[in-house]
């Protein structure tokens, strides 16, 4: 406590949950948009908060991308939680292999000494096969681990960016431009104001089913994702935020 007042980060971290009204901030040094090792920084203040909340036997869902690729990285075993289960909370959403849900989901698993399963979705996934593979009795038995996962941890991106990241078609970049989008997670895209503008059809957590989770931890960071924060929190779906200074002063400005 003493050497966090010395930081002066408390205070920054009391600022941006009173702006955001969460539960549980954390800020760590330095603007990700210029240093990737400040990510690395995000991904084990991450994993240490993991750490100090997770019981044996609990269910984690994880997301993809490139924060919680570090988070993934920079796991170590977690004593406390032994027989966990790691499971990524949706299928496929137009990610590179290295920062899919899946990949990482498997990796943090095989570093924090738990077990892991998988969810194997064509992506991008027609009605059609959306239909006949919510059947499947291998993937409802995974489906019912996702929506019943104790703890979700995502990551939150500008909604361009990741719209440009998955080559999305001229029709959806075209919706995602009319209804304003500013940020996206679990293949939602939200407004300014929180409410969706698009969602990517694929199985897995839907936004309704973070309301069952005791914990929902989002790790996002780089001044340029300030807004794309703002407007994720609007949902009030997570209630925890792992982050560094470049976004958290930016956020709280104004
Ligand atoms: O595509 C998975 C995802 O978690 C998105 O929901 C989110 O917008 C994005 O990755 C964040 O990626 P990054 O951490 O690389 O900015």
């Amino acid at each position: 406590e003493f050497i966090k007042e010395v930081s002066g980060f408390s205070v920054l971290e009391q600022s941006v949950k009173d702006k955001l009204h969460v539960d549980h901030v954390v800020v760590v040094p330095g603007n990700s948009d210029e240093l990737d090792w400040v990510k690395q920084e995000m991904g084990k203040a991450a994993v240490d908060f993991l750490r100090s909340i997770l019981h044996a036997n609990q269910t984690i869902a994880v997301t993809g991308g490139t924060s919680m690729a570090a988070v993934a990285e920079m796991m170590t075993p977690l004593e406390r939680a032994e027989n966990c289960m790691f499971v990524p909370a949706r299928g496929g959403l137009g990610e590179r292999v290295e920062n899919q849900a899946n990949t990482i989901c498997a990796e943090m698993a095989k570093k924090a000494n738990g077990e892991y399963r998988l969810l194997y979705v064509p992506d991008p996934l027609s009605e059609e096969s959306y239909q006949s593979i919510i059947g499947e009795p291998s993937v409802k038995e995974i489906l019912h681990l996702i929506k019943q996962a104790d703890v979700v941890i995502h990551g939150i991106g500008d909604a361009w960016t990741m719209a440009q990241r998955r080559k999305a078609s001229g029709k959806i970049l075209q919706r995602i431009s009319d209804g304003n989008a500013v940020s996206e997670a679990f293949g939602y895209y939200f407004n300014q104001t929180g409410d969706v503008i698009h969602k990517v059809r694929t199985v897995g957590l839907q936004l309704e089913d973070l309301d069952n989770s005791q914990c929902v931890v989002a790790v996002a960071g780089g001044k340029s994702k300030a807004q794309a924060i703002i407007s994720y929190f609007k949902q009030g779906k997570s209630n925890v935020l792992v982050t560094d200074e470049g976004a958290a002063k930016e956020l709280i400005r104004d």
